[in-house]
């Protein structure tokens, strides 16, 4: 690769593809089909810079096997998404993935309802952001687009923040212009301090391009929407039509 394409790629707002929804489909008639480690290979063949996958204690879509063939199988990092336990840090220095998002996990949610409370549980979650650190493993917290919250992050010594975008998805009108600005306002403030910001939750192909024109943003993780789109488009051709908004929204 040439410096100025290596440039390129590394500027760009990368895409995580977070497949957990696929092994939702297949554990719902306990089949091995549909495979989530073929849906990571075709989503990196379509454009994907990054495979994401959540692994809960209940083991409700991904499972250990998953893990296990997701970290043997792709040529694009994994993102391990874990709740800060010792069950989860266990097998995350076992595989070793690129990075690890460390989200609040609570049994009864549906899905990852709000970011951690880095603030309140500072003592806790050191252990695990050190952990994970010492082991090279780019680690990242789930929290909202709140500045307390990135003041937490700085003096965990986190080199990562995920900003959940989950109630910007979900607002309308003036909501959720107010919500973009906290977005845009805590993306600057986690890159004032060192730390690179990421997004992700409830992102589509029709409120995706303000969230990715955010400058300081590198990366989007994105799952539920993409794994219902291809459905009907195919994941290849959704994988690639998300990666083009996002390429349109940086210009
Ligand atoms: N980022 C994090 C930390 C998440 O927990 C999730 C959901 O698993 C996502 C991104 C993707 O959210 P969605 O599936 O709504 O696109």
């Amino acid at each position: 690769m040439t410096a100025r394409l290596r440039a390129t790629a590394e500027g760009r707002l990368r895409l995580g593809v977070n497949i957990d929804h696929v092994a939702t489909i297949r554990n719902a008639r306990g089949d091995s089909y549909p495979d989530p480690v073929r849906a990571a290979l075709l989503a990196a063949e379509a454009g994907a810079d990054g495979i994401t996958a959540h692994l809960r204690e209940d083991r409700r879509h991904i499972t250990d096997d998953d893990i296990a063939r997701l970290s043997e199988g792709l040529s694009i990092p994994l993102n391990l998404e874990m709740a800060a336990t010792d069950e989860m840090l266990a097998i995350a220095l076992r595989h070793r993935p690129r990075a690890a998002c460390i989200v609040p996990e609570k049994r009864e949610e549906i899905t990852t309802e709000g970011g951690l409370d880095a603030a309140r549980h500072h003592n806790h979650l050191a252990h695990y952001v050190d952990q994970l650190g010492q082991a090279g493993i780019r680690v990242s917290l789930f929290i909202e687009p709140d500045p307390a919250q990135i003041e937490a992050a700085i003096r965990l010594g986190a080199p990562v923040v995920e900003l959940h975008t989950g109630r910007y998805a979900h607002l309308d009108g003036e909501a959720r212009a107010v919500e973009l600005r906290r977005l845009a306002d805590a993306a600057a403030l986690a890159v004032k301090n060192g730390i690179e910001p990421h997004a992700g939750h409830g992102l589509t192909f029709d409120n995706v391009v303000p969230v990715a024109a955010i400058p300081q943003f590198r990366e989007l993780n994105i799952g539920h929407f993409l794994i219902g789109e291809a459905i009907f488009s195919g994941l290849g051709d959704t994988v690639r039509r998300m990666r083009a908004l996002m390429d349109e929204a940086r210009g």
